[in-house]
């Protein structure tokens, strides 16, 4: 099985789940580095329209299983996140997949987060820390809480929160997991 068909067996981030709870009024999203869809799968059904992006044609695990309704209120775009068009938005997620930008790639990509928010439009993602078990793979940054304040500081960062834990990665191997969770408001 790949990665694709692993990560399509995902529930939606928990974070995000009772971030949008308590955030009813959203109604528009942008899932950066959606991959399978676990996530963008989940606004699209509590009514919220969606411009997935992705550099892998995911297509066929986002629209499986959705209502010809839910798959009306989603769009996909295949881009790298630098070549990638971001619409106007209340929302952008971005989850597992920031820390495959190297710092200057983010740095770019932050500003263009930031101007494709609305007023008041929240910003949702997550960083891998230092004790992470893939710490030391070349191909993925890694960052103290200092620097990813110093990373968002065009944003007030209303939660930072840093969990390790024991867990199955999405090929199923046990690893430690040092996360840090962010949800930001755009100023
Ligand atoms: C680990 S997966 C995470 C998928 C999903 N967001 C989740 O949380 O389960 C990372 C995804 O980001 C995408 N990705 C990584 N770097 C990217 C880039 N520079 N441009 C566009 N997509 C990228 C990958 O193709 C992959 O689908």
């Amino acid at each position: 099985m790949n990665f694709f068909e692993n990560n399509s067996k995902l529930e939606p981030h928990k974070i995000l789940v009772n971030f949008i709870k308590n955030n009813p009024s959203i109604k528009t999203a942008v899932d950066l580095g959606c991959g399978a869809g676990r996530d963008t799968k989940f606004l699209v059904q509590n009514n919220i329209t969606v411009t997935a992006i992705d550099r892998v044609d995911v297509t066929k695990f986002l629209y499986k299983d959705l209502t010809a309704e839910e798959k009306a209120r989603l769009a996909f775009e295949q881009a790298k996140f630098s070549e990638a068009y971001l619409p106007k938005t209340d929302l952008v997620i971005s989850y597992e997949a920031l820390p495959f930008c190297n710092k200057e790639a983010l740095v770019k990509l932050l500003d263009k987060i930031k101007n494709s928010l609305n007023e008041n439009g929240y910003f949702l993602c997550n960083f891998f820390g230092k004790n992470d078990s893939w710490f030391g793979n070349d191909k993925i940054q890694f960052y103290e809480k200092e620097e990813i304040e110093d990373l968002l500081k065009d944003f007030k960062i209303l939660k930072l929160n840093e969990i390790e834990r024991d867990g199955e990665s999405a090929m199923h191997q046990m690893k430690h997991w040092h996360v840090f969770w962010v949800i930001a408001k755009k100023v």
